[in-house]
């Protein structure tokens, strides 16, 4: 079987990809500097799993310590999730993104290549894609052209530093994989979404609402061209996303092959209140206030291509998602003694 490493493994994407590797019986290993992420998840992974992946705290913008870890282990392939994700952040402190998010990545090619690993997958997003004509996103389509921030443009970076690499380098065999927009947590309800900070994204920030963290939801924007008005994207269910990795694992070859990873199907951000509602059995508070600076209107994937050559598609929905939501909110009040 196949020794992995995840970089960013105790990140919330990262998390739940490594249940999934080793309950499909893959050895991992993971180092994370735990930026935005605890040293707990591993015992949680443990629990789940029954198995304690070897872990390393440590920065992938240190080299020697990359080195010294590359020289222990033989891996056979890299899953490399972590790196720096706040949009509004990016803005703010671009060269924080390009040396941590580029730099990062170089290295750990390097380790690859001076230590013979040859497979490697990248975490990268939906937001390469920009605002195109159409919203349903192809693979083929063209993209870099009209990201609005830093942090999508590191993604966009590293996807053309991995193809350049790969014709350089006739061993490599790569898999970049576009993530829409990630939402729910294991249904075991021991991992889950928990940035630390002030968060951006819908979903932690409805829990964050639910929990009377935050007074209300900010709808950003109900005049937009869609049938309710409210923005519209493809949530998928991070357990699913964690089983594309595993199904792009077993499909890797030589050169680059690039994959989105949705659900096929967009909703609005009105849809994700009600179901949110109908899980919780609750009213979440909410406003509609003004429009979002880079927001599209609408945009989800077209996933045929990951079903049809990874054999890979979602199977849960977003009720599920909200189900796990919660359970995993309930579950860390618990843990605080609240
Ligand atoms: C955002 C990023 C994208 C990144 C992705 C990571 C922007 C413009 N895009 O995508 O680059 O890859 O997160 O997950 O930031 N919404 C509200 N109120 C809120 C928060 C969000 O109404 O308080 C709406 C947004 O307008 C949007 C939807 O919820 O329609 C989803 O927002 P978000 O979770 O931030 O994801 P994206 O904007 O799709």
């Amino acid at each position: 079987m196949k020794k992995i490493l995840a970089t960013g493994g105790t990140g919330y994407i990262g998390s739940h990809t490594v249940v999934e590797l080793i309950q499909a019986g893959y050895e991992v290993e993971i180092i994370d500097n735990l930026f935005n992420s605890k040293a707990t998840v591993i015992d949680k992974i443990e629990k789940i799993t029954g198995v304690r992946p070897k872990f390393y705290e440590a920065d992938l913008l240190d080299e020697e310590k990359l080195d010294q870890i590359f020289a222990e282990a033989k891996y056979d392939a890299v899953l490399h999730f972590a790196g720096l994700k706040a949009v509004g952040e990016s803005v703010e402190k671009p060269l924080d993104y390009y040396r941590n998010n580029i730099m990062s990545t170089v290295n750990l090619l390097e380790a690859m290549k001076k230590y013979g690993t040859h497979e490697f997958i990248f975490s990268s997003s939906a937001t390469v894609y920009g605002e195109q004509e159409q919203p349903e996103c192809v693979e083929t389509m063209e993209t870099g052209r009209s990201i609005t921030n830093p942090y999508g443009r590191t993604k966009y970076f590293i996807e053309e530093i991995i193809k350049d690499y790969a014709i350089a380098d006739k061993d490599f065999k790569a898999i970049t994989l576009r993530y829409f927009n990630p939402i729910g947590a294991h249904s075991s309800g021991l991992i889950g979404e928990d940035p630390n900070g002030i968060p951006n994204n819908l979903m932690p920030i409805i829990m964050r609402v639910s929990d009377g963290r935050i007074p209300e939801l900010q709808v950003f924007g109900d005049d937009y061209p869609t049938a309710d008005g409210t923005c519209r994207r493809d949530y998928i269910h991070v357990v699913d996303l964690a089983k594309g990795h595993v199904a792009a694992l077993e499909h890797m070859k030589n050169g680059v092959q690039i994959f989105n990873l949705g659900t096929g199907q967009p909703t609005s951000v009105k849809e994700m209140i009600k179901a949110f509602n109908e899980a919780s059995g609750k009213e979440l508070p909410y406003k509609i206030v003004g429009r979002r600076a880079g927001d599209l209107a609408e945009m989800w994937a077209n996933a045929d291509k990951a079903n049809e050559v990874l054999g890979w598609k979602t199977e849960l929905t977003i009720a599920d998602a909200m189900r796990d939501t919660i359970n995993y909110l309930n579950h860390e009040k618990e843990e605080h003694g609240e």
